[in-house]
């Protein structure tokens, strides 16, 4: 039986490192301060992202080639894949999140501003269930933009690339967007704006487990960090203890769970891994992908890809 949210939490919380999984910052406020840090100064990514999207606007269009089905993973408010429509042209799109919170409301937006392809939203997990039954024969083009592999392990990069790959069915494609590796400097800058709003979004987490299952979290105990691990090659966001703290999580058999953090003690809360150019590309590669097409900004600090499936001989 799929564990409800409150015992995945209680799992996570109590491992010998623990944690929140990143799918705990999105709920409205969340997502809110999400958007507000791609506008920050300091956090380069979405900016960079839409630059390479705008300046290579044709040439992408001309990797992509023809378009059935566009496949938004990760679509929250839609506009990424809708600035794709004039070029591309998808005779379908399909928003996918884990959200359904704007999803429908953006899609039913969007609709009236495109009535000629055929859409449809899906709240769905995305990195747990993959599978498109209904658009077999189509070519399919899956968008996954604004680094959200980055929150994969590495690992599980490649063992999702595989599955799009396979969705493809030797005719479809992969447009992706992913954060490359670059100086400390600048990485630890995006992770910790001198707003504060990336320590608020990571805080935010626990209002939301609070909200989720009951617990008594206290923001005041709290602090962010986040620092680049080098040889890992990632970005890792924890909260940090600032006093000894016990928290209450209510249980289902009504049996309370008292967690205990000692001052100093860490909840790991996000991953966002960036790659060499390379080796993305070689992950690609060796998932199943071939022609692979490409483009950065001149800083080389982001990387947008299209990828087609190897054809089934
Ligand atoms: C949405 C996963 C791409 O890793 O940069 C931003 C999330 N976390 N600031 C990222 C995030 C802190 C973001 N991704």
């Amino acid at each position: 039986m799929k564990p409800t949210l409150t015992q995945e939490l209680l799992l996570s919380l109590t491992a010998d490192t623990p944690s929140i999984s990143p799918k705990f910052f999105y709920d409205e406020i969340g997502s809110h301060l999400f958007e507000v840090i791609t506008l920050l100064e300091e956090y380069y990514p979405t900016r960079t992202e839409k630059w390479i999207m705008d300046t290579y606007q044709s040439e992408i269009a001309n990797a992509v080639g023809s378009c059935d089905a566009l496949l938004d993973l990760g679509a929250g408010n839609c506009i990424k894949a809708s600035k794709l429509f004039n070029s591309i042209k998808p005779k379908q799109y399909h928003a996918l999140d884990i959200s359904k919170e704007f999803l429908q409301a953006a899609v039913n937006d969007l609709q009236k501003q495109f009535p000629h392809i055929e859409m449809s939203a899906h709240a769905i997990d995305f990195s747990q269930t993959l599978a498109f039954p209904n658009l077999e024969n189509l070519r399919k083009i899956f968008f996954f933009p604004g680094s959200s592999i980055g929150n994969y392990d590495p690992e599980n990069a490649d063992v999702f690339f595989s599955n799009l790959a396979n969705q493809c069915n030797g005719n479809g494609g992969l447009l992706i967007g992913v954060d490359l590796v670059k100086d400390t400097q600048t990485l630890d800058l995006a992770y910790n704006d001198k707003l504060g709003v990336t320590a608020a979004f990571n805080l935010n987490a626990l209002l939301y487990v609070n909200k989720l299952t009951g617990s008594n979290f206290n923001l005041a105990n709290w602090e962010h960090h986040a620092f680049f691990n080098t040889s890992k090659s990632r970005i890792e966001m924890r909260l940090r203890a600032l006093d000894d703290v016990k928290v209450t999580i209510p249980g289902l058999d009504s049996k309370d769970h008292v967690l205990s953090f000692k001052a100093g003690d860490l909840i790991h809360t996000e991953n966002s891994y960036k790659y060499t150019q390379d080796h993305f590309v070689e992950k690609l590669r060796r998932a199943g992908f071939e022609n692979i097409h490409y483009w950065t900004d001149p800083n080389n600090h982001f990387l947008v890809c299209f990828v087609n499936a190897k054809k089934i001989t």
